[in-house]
């Protein structure tokens, strides 16, 4: 690293977030994180991510950027999040309405393989609120309470998703690029996903996947999963349609929905618990135009506060680490 940027800790009792903020106008950040990537790539173990601030970039030197730092992207088909591809390798961030909050989760958490980096974008800082927030996830899990952490670490997750028709966000189309069946099917034996049909545009995907995950390389346990923003508490009350505590049998037909590994019901109240834990632990970035956030994803959860105005953050996930690659 050289004298042309200056480094600051965000939040420097947790060692949280290094910002390296350009001291000259107009230095590409697509070069100069190519040419600081050892430094980089040592700096977000270290602080769990990094702000690249006040650096030349479009989407196009992001795209760049997140290929200099990690050069492998990840396939998205089968993601739950709706996504639109605005450059090579680059996603919109979450098209969730405005108004809602994204709660803290672990990208594709729920899958046999998932980015080990993350990268977003500030193209256009939000008018009003929409900061991303990030959560440490070695403090978040040391902060379950032991028997919690317990059933979670020997029973894992299931999550279960049921596409119809009416499915909220996202359809079979745009999770897989293809209706095609059996195409779909074998994506997702590939990818240790069970694909139930019953006729067409009714699908029923489950998979199992643990909830607490080892870091590969800083051996740091992490609440690694999607479950809260899974579970049906948390987006039925998000899209107002909360009616109470469901049945065991009616919770496996909903949209989508997070289980305990041997399919029981995750109950409510650990859901609110969780989230609760989630809100009080996670801190925000308060976006500056053109900012690059570089994260990563098991050391790190993510997630965003409401928004109004415009607000364009775009996105590229990073480095497939799969499954079976751990022990
Ligand atoms: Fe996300």
């Amino acid at each position: 690293m050289n004298n042309t940027v200056k480094t600051d800790i965000l939040y420097p009792e947790s060692e949280f977030l290094l910002v390296v903020e350009a001291k000259q106008q107009g230095m590409p950040a697509a070069a100069w994180a190519e040419e600081n990537r050892a430094f980089l790539k040592a700096a977000i173990l270290r602080h769990r991510g990094v702000i690249l601030r006040g650096f030349d970039c479009d989407r196009n030197g992001f795209s760049a950027t997140a290929k200099a730092l990690e050069p492998e992207a990840i396939d998205y088909r089968g993601g739950i999040g709706p996504r639109t591809l605005v450059a090579p390798e680059v996603y919109n961030s979450t098209e969730l309405p405005p108004k809602h909050s994204l709660a803290q989760h672990h990208e594709m958490a729920y899958n046999a393989y998932w980015p080990m980096q993350i990268l977003f974008f500030c193209e256009e800082p939000p008018e009003e609120g929409g900061a991303t927030t990030l959560c440490d996830a070695r403090r978040l899990y040391e902060s379950l309470p032991t028997s919690l952490r317990d059933k979670f670490l020997h029973h894992g997750l299931k999550y279960v998703r049921n596409y119809t028709k009416d499915t909220p966000y996202r359809s079979i189309q745009e999770t897989f690029g293809t209706t095609d069946p059996q195409w779909i099917t074998e994506f997702c034996k590939k990818n240790g996903v069970q694909a139930e049909w019953h006729g067409e545009n009714r699908l029923t995907l489950t998979q199992r996947a643990p909830a607490v995950r080892a870091h590969p390389e800083t051996g740091t346990p992490a609440f690694f999963n999607t479950l809260v923003l899974w579970h049906y508490t948390y987006w039925s009350k998000l899209l107002g349609s909360f009616t109470g505590t469901m049945s065991s049998a009616a919770q496996g037909e909903v949209w989508q929905n997070a289980f305990y590994g041997d399919g029981t019901p995750i109950e409510d109240s650990v859901v609110a618990d969780i989230l609760a834990l989630y809100e009080e632990q996670e801190v925000s970035i308060e976006w500056k135009k053109n900012d690059v956030l570089y994260f990563d994803n098991m050391l790190a959860s993510h997630g965003r506060l409401p928004f109004a105005g415009r607000r364009k953050i775009l996105a590229s996930f990073r480095s497939p680490r799969y499954a079976a690659q751990s022990a």
